[in-house]
């Protein structure tokens, strides 16, 4: 049983948490490129759950401060972003990128009280479709963020999106490594067949892959790695061989999903956390080898679509049942509820921002989330007891890939797939 308390450690990202404390050694990827406009409007953000604003100076260069002025602690949302800087509003204290107070047009020139004050800032970088801040002691920050094969491709050969999911961020890494709901779930139903049990009605969520619904119980086998894990779904394909859906979690919240056919394109996640019950669900798509098409941008309603009003909430949630059709679900598919990404955060969001994990039953297909929580739990312990987060420093060990491959049966998964999950 996973205790309150451990709950407790696993789920609070705040300063001074040690879950906080951990994940503010990694840069972590929060913003979309498009949010920020050199000169344009300062930006609301919330990571972490600490309050701050981010803006793009003239020149390009990128902010990330506390959001309240060290004035009088006004909101620098309503501050002017002019001539490289952010200038508040009240009496006009205005903060380069960097934190540094470059002007005080309401104090005696030359006052000393200019060099001595700063505001709180955090690096910044964009890299790779994302924004990423780290939020850590500056004296450990890692020169580069994880190398995840998404963030290394071309812009041409990927396509990042992002949405607001109101749970903790560790409700949507499990559902991001939990293979045994897919075949479930996300199953579609023959509407022809209403009269049959539910189990002789489904039909793939993936057409090119039938596995999914011909063999619903997958054996599961999780193999900790130094980015995490890898994660084995073990389906009967054919008299002398198993269908692989090969998965990887790498610390500490991202996910991807094994690619529907060979060659085809490759799908992750991070979820990101906003604070301790709020997280951005980025929603990453991306091919090694070639551009994209514009099929392959949105593969099965995964990336789910969100209002264009600046906030990335998704166009339908709690309050509208996610828009929930009875008929759709007695007839068509598991939930009646539109696209793969929403399925997910409807059921996520059914158990409330932070579930109770004490009051679970967990059963042999949850053996990868059971793990992802105790190699949670482990960086927060080795932060504690060596000032380290190791992976934080190696953003080599991110250079692996899904995988979904039919193998001989005696074949290990993780060795007969190895020339799909490496990444060179
Ligand atoms: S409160 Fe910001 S300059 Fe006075
Ligand atoms: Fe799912």
């Amino acid at each position: 049983m996973f205790s309150k308390e451990d709950n407790e450690k696993l789920c609070r990202v705040g300063p001074g948490t040690p879950m906080g404390e951990a994940f503010r050694r990694l840069w972590i990827p929060f913003l979309l490129p498009e949010e920020l406009k050199a000169d344009g409007s300062p930006l609301r953000v919330r990571l972490l759950g600490e309050d701050l604003i981010a803006f793009r100076d003239t020149e390009g260069k990128l902010g990330l401060l506390d959001r309240y002025c060290p004035h009088r602690r006004v909101d620098l949302f309503y501050g002017r972003n002019e001539h490289c800087g952010l200038r508040c509003p009240y009496h006009g204290w205005k903060f380069d990128t960097t934190g540094r107070v470059t002007e005080m047009p309401a104090e005696p020139e030359n006052s000393q009280m200019l060099q001595d004050t700063r505001i709180k800032s955090y690096p910044i970088i964009e890299w790779g479709g994302a924004i990423w801040a780290y939020m850590g002691d500056p004296a450990c920050k890692p020169e580069t963020p994880p190398l995840m094969e998404w963030a290394t491709v071309p812009d041409s050969h990927r396509y990042v999106t992002k949405r607001l999911q109101r749970t903790n961020y560790a409700q949507g890494v499990e559902g991001g490594i939990d293979s045994s709901h897919v075949g479930i779930l996300h199953s579609r139903l023959d509407p022809e067949k209403v009269e049959l049990p539910f189990k002789q009605r489904q039909v793939s969520p993936i057409s090119t892959v039938p596995y999914l619904a011909s063999d619903t119980a997958p054996k599961f086998f999780v193999r900790p790695t130094r980015h995490g894990m890898t994660i084995g779904a073990r389906r009967n394909a054919t008299d002398d061989s198993y269908y692989w859906r090969i998965t990887q979690f790498l610390l500490p919240f991202y996910t991807m999903i094994a690619p529907n056919k060979e060659g085809g394109v490759v799908m992750g996640h991070s979820w990101t956390p906003i604070d301790d019950y709020n997280c951005w669900v980025f929603t990453m798509t991306w091919n090694s080898e070639r551009p994209l098409s514009e099929d392959e941008r949105d593969n099965g309603a995964v990336h789910a679509d969100t209002k264009n009003d600046g906030s990335y909430e998704p166009l339908v949630d709690a309050s509208s049942d996610y828009g929930l059709d009875r008929e759709v679900q007695r007839l068509h598919s598991m939930t009646g509820i539109h696209g793969i990404g929403m399925q997910d955060t409807a059921v996520q969001e059914s158990m409330g921002p932070i579930v109770d994990r004490s009051l679970e039953n967990l059963g042999s297909g949850d053996a990868a989330i059971t793990r992802f929580r105790r190699q949670l739990l482990s960086i927060a312990n080795e932060l504690a007891e060596t000032g380290q987060v190791t992976v934080a420093n190696n953003p080599d060990w991110y250079k692996v890939r899904s995988a979904g491959v039919v193998l001989p049966h005696g074949v290990d998964f993780q060795e007969g797939a190895a020339k799909y999950t490496e990444v060179k």
